[in-house]
């Protein structure tokens, strides 16, 4: 072949033929659009036009519908390149029954796509629910910061995950953890991620502590058990050695540890935040959310229940609460703080992550309201994608000098690099901001852009200088310019001399946690420990940790150790703490819209008192679910039959927030223990109700709910071993009294006085 001819542009252009047209005609390979100038480009304007020889792809979605569709198009099936299939139900064989063909394609593709589907699961909060949502500022901010999405009025879309953080994807949702609550706010100056969880303390003072108490509550790595809880040996062993995680696992032995309903659980941003005004005045906050419903939590039995019966407890109910029009929200607010040199507040450290500030020292200020208003279309693209990082922050929001928000800040975008297979992940869908995004990244896995332009640098004046860096005209993101302490370089605790309650101080606050709880509640903690320390193996172990429990409480650590068969440590001297009754659940009342009632009915139940308050119940935002002796409707001739929702053989107790009762009904014709094991319970089993029923109401008894009923009903309830005449029975003629009255219960969410410790 003959060697090609070597040519600069000036040579070419002098063998082009002379005349008007060959004179006016471009030299090619000009790198840009525009001619630079001579000095650096500095007008911002907008990215120049491609060159007229440049075209990209033309713009469809990557499923080949027209721009701005996402999902899959078309009426027919096709291949991956669009092509339509008139079979998918069989591979390319030679002859019916010969051997299959490598030229089969389209099986190739479908198997190769399906051999690719997992990727890899979050390494902590694995298993998560999310949904859309609209935060509205009130303007209480703006003196404080300069947030654009904190302006009175602001509008900004959201998308909340929450989480559990030990279990794996397919884990169940009501195990005893810590739940995590991300939310990501696309406000007009980029994405603000706040990466809380539903308790306002951590473990470790640290990130580098991280992998440690994550190895540690994780299963055991030789067997891989226990799936999803604390409740093991390892656990245990790395919290009684390393006490400062003290505070945070009284918080998760507490009923916060099984919430109730992820639209009944508080957020926490955790760590102490710096905001910035238009001044450049600074100011230290905790964030907050405040749930409209109140914050509630299961009983242990409901959560061990439901982790059977229906693993997708929490799930279902976030979904099914906003399918039905009943849109969770929050109060968004901040506790805030001077901005002091040594970053203290009332003599708490504000740079230690396990440390809260009582609310009734630093009251929370409400700055905003969040609703969940929608479900994800796609639990993969949505909620599994999406891509939380603390440091993702807006002009106004900075961070402190918190070691274990240092370490976060680090450690997201180094997990999501693998999790989502590549640097990209801000281009999926869900992570996109909503506003122009040029950061002169380029390539990678994943690439779904199509950039133009030739000048992916700074400067430059091929492209036209483009993009420009913020001037003072417009809001930027400028790191704070805080002083920075000076010394040597060291690795030790950052335990302040000036705070009473720093780094080395682990366990005045789980002190103060434990007395700001009701007798109930202490109950319910003394309950856990013993609970989970039972779940140990080894002694050593438990022993340990009542020596740690002896320095929170004496009577706490003495139950803690009647239950396990231990002699409790000697307590030495205790700090003296000032409760928080802000931290209690007990003794408010909330409203109860997005509540469930079960209401039972068999054939004969006098269906107009039915009707009524079904709909009565529907009318107060709560939701009605009849439960009869089969699927179906039940159908007194009125023209309007009862459907049946729930079956004796499908309800459990987990699923209400209260019982009504329209009737005692007898054994249905399923109630025999071959078709419903529950049918078979021991105490049950000669009674005139059936058993399914009675075991509803003994359990709903147990868990403390309101009981309701009307007519002869009380034979069911003595069946259950329910005494009518105990707190939160409600029997009386008239089923919308009973209505009233089991709803102004539910307002306080539990009939307290019916457990144990409170009587
Ligand atoms: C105040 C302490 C912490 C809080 C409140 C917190 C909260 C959360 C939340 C809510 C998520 C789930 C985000 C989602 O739904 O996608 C998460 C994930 C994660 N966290 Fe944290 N975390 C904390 C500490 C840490 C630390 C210290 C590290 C590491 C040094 C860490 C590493 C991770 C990782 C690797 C993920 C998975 C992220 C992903 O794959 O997208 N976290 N955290």
């Amino acid at each position: 072949m003959a060697a090609a001819k070597k040519t600069s542009p000036s040579t070419k252009s002098t063998k082009k033929p002379a005349g008007k047209a060959a004179a006016s005609a471009p030299i090619p390979g000009s790198p840009a659009a525009e001619p630079p100038s001579l000095a650096e480009p500095t007008e911002p304007r907008e990215p120049l036009p491609t060159k007229p020889d440049q075209r990209g792809p033309e713009p469809v979605s990557p499923t080949g519908s027209p721009a701005g569709e996402r999902a899959q198009a078309g009426a027919h099936l096709t291949t991956a390149q669009g092509v339509r299939l008139p079979v998918t139900d069989h591979s390319l064989r030679a002859g019916p029954r010969g051997p299959a063909l490598l030229q089969d394609h389209h099986l190739r593709e479908k198997v190769m796509h399906f051999d690719h589907e997992r990727i890899p699961e979050r390494v902590v909060h694995a298993r998560g629910a999310a949904a859309h949502g609209v935060f509205v500022a009130n303007g209480s901010a703006e003196s404080v910061t300069s947030a654009a999405f904190l302006a009175k009025g602001a509008e900004t879309p959201t998308f909340v995950r929450f989480s559990t953080v030990l279990g794996s994807r397919g884990s169940a949702d009501t195990v005893r953890d810590t739940r995590g609550f991300a939310t990501k706010f696309y406000t007009t100056d980029g994405n603000f991620d706040l990466v809380g969880n539903n308790m306002p303390v951590f473990f470790i003072q640290d990130g580098i502590k991280f992998p440690d108490i994550i190895h540690a509550a994780k299963p055991h790595p030789d067997r891989e058990i226990p799936q999803a809880q604390s409740a093991h040996d390892t656990f245990w062993d790395f919290v009684s050695l390393h006490t400062e995680a003290t505070h945070h696992t009284m918080w998760n032995m507490s009923d916060r540890g099984i919430p109730r309903s992820y639209r009944m659980m508080e957020g926490f941003g955790v760590h102490t935040f710096r905001l910035v005004n238009a001044a450049g005045e600074t100011t230290l906050v905790k964030f907050h959310w405040k749930p409209a419903a109140g914050v509630h939590s299961l009983v242990w039995e409901e959560a061990q229940l439901a982790a059977g019966m229906d693993p997708d407890f929490h799930r279902r109910d976030l979904a099914d609460a906003i399918e039905a029009g009943a849109f969770p929200s929050w109060d968004f607010g901040i506790q805030t703080f001077p901005d002091t040199e040594d970053q203290t507040f009332e003599g708490i450290d504000l740079l230690d992550p396990t440390k809260l500030v009582p609310e009734e020292l630093a009251p929370v200020q409400v700055i905003g309201t969040m609703t969940l208003n929608a479900n994800p279309t796609n639990f993969f693209a949505e909620t599994e994608q999406v891509a939380f990082h603390t440091g993702h922050l807006v002009p106004g929001i900075d961070i402190t000098d918190d070691p274990l928000l240092a370490a976060r800040n680090f450690s997201y975008l180094d997990t999501q690099l693998t999790r989502l297979g590549g640097p990209n992940f801000a281009q999926i869908p869900i992570n996109r901001p909503h506003v122009p995004v040029n950061d002169m990244q380029r390539d990678g896995f994943h690439q779904d852009a199509v950039h133009e332009g030739v000048a992916p640098y700074h400067p430059n004046s091929l492209d036209g200088g483009c993009p420009f860096l913020a001037g003072d005209d417009v809001s930027a993101f400028i790191e704070t310019p805080v002083v920075v302490p000076s010394g040597a370089k060291v690795r030790e605790s950052p335990n302040s001399d000036v705070a009473a309650i720093s780094f080395d101080d682990h366990f005045t606050q789980a002190r103060l946690f434990y007395l700001s709880m009701s007798p109930v509640e202490q109950a319910h903690i003394a309950q856990a420990y013993t609970f989970e320390l039972g779940k140990c193996y080894e002694t050593a172990i438990r022993e340990r940790m009542l020596g740690v429990l002896a320095q929170i409480d004496a009577d706490l650590c003495a139950t803690v150790a009647t239950g396990l068969g231990l002699t409790a440590p000697k307590s030495g001297k205790l700090a003296d703490v000032e409760p928080s009754p802000a931290l209690s659940q007990v003794g408010e009342q909330w409203p109860t819209a997005g509540r469930i009632i079960g209401i039972v009915v068999d054939d004969g139940a006098p269906l107009e008192d039915v009707r009524a308050v079904r709909d009565a119940i529907s009318a107060e935002g709560m939701l009605p679910l009849v439960v009869g002796p089969h699927g179906g409707v039940l159908d007194d001739g009125s023209g309007d039959p009862v459907v049946v929702q729930r079956t004796f053989l499908t309800a459990r107790s987990i699923e209400f927030d209260a019982v009504l009762l329209a009737a005692a009904p007898g054994p249905a014709a399923d109630a025999k223990v071959p078709k419903d094991a529950k049918a078979g319970h021991a105490v049950l089993a000669e009674v005139p109700v059936d058993p399914r029923v009675a075991l509803l109401l003994a359990e709903t008894y147990r868990q403390a709910k309101a009981i309701g009923g009307w007519g002869d009903v009380v034979s069911a309830l003595t069946a259950a071993g329910c005494d009518p005449t105990a707190a939160g029975i409600v029997v009386a003629d008239s089923a919308s009294d009973v209505l009233d009255e089991v709803t102004a219960l539910m307002g306080e969410h539990r009939v307290w006085d019916r457990f144990p410790a409170a009587v």
